[in-house]
């Protein structure tokens, strides 16, 4: 959720920010903007609107300067204005900030500011701390024998109550750049006569592979040729290099037309990755590497609590039928956003486990921060090597899907499924799940990808479906068991980027109310699988169809549908109960997005929405 980039060195600061902001536009897009030292002094630029509104007003001189701090919002505090984009400059033109975050405390400052003759220009509460740190800079004493640019952002960082990840520059400091970070992710790229600061590492894969993730309460000050990191409070910290294996093509469109498409088209490449290397030589169980747990520890474990947001707490949803399933462990799921201010009771043998695509996800960071408090264990499944999440959990699992770059989430949602898979299968088999049945389970998965390219190859069928639903204002996903978080997801998918209003239900739940919402300007997808409870299924197709609902269902080749029951279908291969979520996600999401190209929608910027909600 916003996107900061600053570099420092002996390029075009422009050149290279403006690739890190498009490479980040995913992270808010209502405005952008850049700050860059010049030989003329400090040229600012904002655009509200996309990326290129910037880059069509960037000037020649503007993007020569090798010094600079750039900016994509979405807005917290204040309107979509040019005012309210960053960078913000002090009132006395000496200092650029932009800002990730919020700070919590931004009105008093602002109030003892203008008493000390600061002026406001917008409505952020980024403005306060960029007239805070030209505050502190000009009470510095120039010969204290410190540096004064970086001492005024310490003392300013220490009065902030909130969150932030920052980058500032200073018309009197040339060649220096600074940036910290408390709660809002801020990594620096370490180059050859140049050094950056971006908040996600994808936005500087272009410069250099070595990075440092930033820790909270770390402040960074970096040259074209060297670096130095201290605490808030001034001790120093030293710097961890890491490199990045990142192939900087697989965060590139390519010959789709958008990233959500890609991403949905490149699931059996991305669930491949994720499964590889992670069987047992007897291809019974599963097998992790990072899990930091002996198997010994894991037996003990007696409760498992999943924490996430969005679409990941759906994919918690299945892990709890499958865990619960093949492993016999109870399993509770929890909204991070809701578990972190309740003080619920956990037993000790209680293991915490996190899901997030980005791993930056604040209320998930939080909730796991308070879980880690009360002494449990945590792990995570993310996909960002190196984020927040990844690094403060005791253990995890990557799951390797590539970035994920279309604010909706996809390939990443059935992957995490496919390791939750992978999680029940490897604690049922340390308990008491069969060989056979492992066997059975581990053929299932290396099955996926080809039985997920047999789903991908219906996707005109499924385009010529949703042509035909595109006008309708409200929709159901309905399904039982396991199809009830897909259901949610697919109610989720529609809704984000096609702004139809669309509600996720188990199946048998229509009854109690929602049945009432039925009507032949309502479609209901239905999600049916083989198995005990087809039967009931088709109970609850039938009440819909009754009263005029319009049905489009999605089911498994065995199900045996009545032709006059149903108005479109669309079947999936036959398989294994613990990859059916996963299969059965595909027909959904294709859906969702022909739904919403047929309308018009921006499918990779849905409107309000931003990649990686780092505020809470
Ligand atoms: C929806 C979507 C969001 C995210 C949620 C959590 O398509 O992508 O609901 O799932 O914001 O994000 P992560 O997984 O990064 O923690």
């Amino acid at each position: 959720m916003c996107g900061i980039v600053g570099y420092v060195g002996r390029h075009r600061a422009g050149n290279l920010m403006l690739d890190g902001l498009k490479r980040l536009e995913y992270r808010g897009y209502d405005s952008s903007g850049m700050a860059v030292l010049t030989a003329n002094g400090l040229d600012l630029v904002k655009r509200t609107g996309r990326v290129k509104n910037l880059e069509e007003a960037l000037t020649e001189s503007q993007l020569g300067g090798s010094l600079g701090i750039s900016h994509t919002r979405w807005a917290t505090h204040g309107d979509v204005t040019e005012a309210n984009a960053h960078p913000h400059l002090s009132s006395d033109g000496k200092i650029a900030l932009v800002h990730n975050g919020v700070i919590e405390n931004y009105l008093g400052m602002k109030k003892f500011l203008v008493g000390k003759g600061y002026s406001f220009r917008s409505e952020t509460d980024s403005e306060a701390l960029a007239n805070l740190i030209a505050y502190h800079y000009a009470k510095e004493p120039e010969e204290s024998g410190k540096n004064r640019f970086l001492e005024s952002v310490r003392k300013s960082l220490q009065h902030v109550e909130g969150t932030y990840g920052i980058a500032v520059i200073c018309t009197d400091a040339p060649d220096e750049l600074i940036g910290a970070r408390k709660g809002s992710p801020l990594i620096i790229g370490i180059g050859k006569g140049e050094n950056l600061i971006a908040s996600d590492v994808n936005a500087i894969t272009h410069c250099t592979q070595n990075v440092v993730y930033l820790n909270d309460n770390e402040v960074v000050h970096l040259h074209n040729d060297d670096f130095s990191i201290t605490t808030v409070s001034s001790k120093n910290v030293e710097a961890v290099i890491h490199q990045v294996d990142w192939d900087t093509t697989e965060a590139e469109l390519g010959d789709y037309h958008h990233f959500m498409e890609k991403e949905i088209f490149e699931q059996p490449t991305a669930l491949e990755n994720g499964m590889r290397g992670r069987f047992s030589d007897d291809s019974s169980t599963a097998v992790f590497g990072g899990l930091n747990l002996s198997p010994q520890e894991l037996r003990h474990v007696d409760r498992i609590l999943f924490l996430a947001c969005g679409t990941a707490w759906h994919a918690c949803l299945v892990a709890e039928y499958l865990i619960e399933r093949y492993a016999r462990i109870p399993v509770e799921v929890e909204y991070a956003s809701e578990f972190r201010y309740r003080n619920a009771p956990l037993d000790k043998n209680t293991l915490v486990f996190a899901i997030s695509q980005s791993g930056e996800t604040i209320d998930t960071l939080a909730a796991l921060r308070e879980a880690k408090r009360k002494g449990y264990r945590t792990l995570s499944i993310n996909n960002s090597v190196g984020s927040t999440i990844a690094r403060e959990c005791d253990g995890g699992i990557y799951q390797h899907a590539g970035p994920e770059i279309g604010v909706a989430s996809t390939k990443a949602f059935t992957s995490q499924i496919m390791l939750c898979a992978m999680v029940a299968l490897y604690l049922g088999r340390l308990r008491d799940l069969s060989y056979g049945d492992g066997v059975d389970i581990v053929k299932a998965l290396k099955q996926l990808p080809e039985l997920i390219r047999d789903v991908l190859g219906q996707s005109d069928k499924v385009a010529a479906i949703a042509k035909q639903y595109a006008s309708y204002e409200d929709c159901l996903f309905l399904g039982r068991q396991l199809m009830f978080p897909i259901a949610l997801e697919g109610a989720l998918k529609l809704k984000e980027i096609s702004y139809i209003h669309a509600e996720g239900y188990p199946a048998a739940e229509m009854k109690h109310g929602p049945i009432a919402l039925i009507s032949e300007k309502c479609p209901s997808v239905f999600l049916a699988t083989s198995g005990e409870i087809f039967q009931k299924s088709l109970a609850n197709i039938q009440e819909v169809k009754a009263r005029k609902g319009k049905v489009i269902c999605i089911a498994t080749e065995e199900c045996d549908i009545p032709e006059d029951l149903i108005d479109d279908l669309i079947l999936v291969p036959e398989c294994h109960e613990i990859i059916k979520p996963i299969l059965m996600s595909i027909p959904v999401q294709l859906f969702s997005y022909y739904v919403a190209l047929e309308r018009g929608c921006d499918v990779d910027k849905p409107r309000n929405l931003a990649k990686s909600v780092t505020v809470e």
